[in-house]
């Protein structure tokens, strides 16, 4: 569909509802990265601990377990950023918690990024830390931090969010102006499964929706 992939050095966003495939197109791409191309990934992830992700993509066949011994993966288990609550204190100084749960997932990144020196790094989900910032003019300068922090690595990003509305005439979300790129994927009927490119700066695309 891409003609050749994702466009290197880019921050592209997954962007489903909840079960529609985020987490496991996000590990396809680390995993064949990683064992087809010998380039390292780096997976941040909000949702779950890296062991319920190890196994659940075990499942599935994807195995991160030999990757992670050779440093080929890294897992950072951010899942702390989403319970800072919104009164939170540094010693005992009152602070915002929802700009110190961004200001820790960006200093998780670089500790990742340091330590693996990633080709692809995925951050899955940036929903629950974009959403606590309900008003639009504190959300985009938040998406902003974390898609620019991305795009100083120099890798390839995947990052995923929550789609808040369906349906042909959707409110488009501030992200989907953010990123580079966006991959839509839905679950349309039951069995049927869609990935969709709404927009993706570069290359020139083939085919802009399929079925799973
Ligand atoms: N291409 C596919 N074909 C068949 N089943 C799929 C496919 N992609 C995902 N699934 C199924 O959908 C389920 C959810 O996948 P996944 O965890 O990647 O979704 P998600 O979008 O990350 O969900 P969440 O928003 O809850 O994190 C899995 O149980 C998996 O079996
Ligand atoms: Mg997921």
């Amino acid at each position: 569909m891409l003609g050749g992939g994702f466009p290197e050095s880019r921050v592209i966003l997954i962007l489903g509802e909840p079960g529609t495939g985020k987490t496991i197109l996000c590990s396809q791409f680390l995993h064949s990265g990683a064992y087809g191309k010998g380039e390292n990934g780096l997976y941040v992830g909000l949702n779950e601990p890296k062991d319920r992700l190890m196994s659940d993509m075990q499942g599935l066949g994807i195995n991160f377990t030999d990757l992670e011994k050779s440093k080929k993966f890294g897992y950072i288990d951010a899942t702390e950023v989403r319970r800072i609550p919104d009164q939170a204190k540094v010693g005992r100084i009152p602070v915002g918690g929802r700009e110190l749960g961004l200001a820790n997932l960006i200093d998780m990144m670089q500790d990742g990024i340091e330590k693996i020196s990633p080709k692809r790094i995925v951050l899955d989900s940036a929903s629950d830390l974009v959403f606590r910032f309900p008003k639009i003019e504190d959300r985009r300068p938040a998406i902003l931090d974390i898609i620019e922090s991305l795009q100083s690595t120099s890798a390839t990003c995947l990052v995923t969010s929550e789609m808040q509305s369906t349906g042909e005439i959707r409110r488009l979300q501030p992200e989907e102006y953010l990123a580079e790129g966006v991959i839509i994927l839905r679950i349309v009927r039951k069995g049927v499964r869609t990935i969709q490119i709404s927009k993706m700066r570069g290359p020139r695309l083939t085919r802009p929706r399929d079925r799973l």
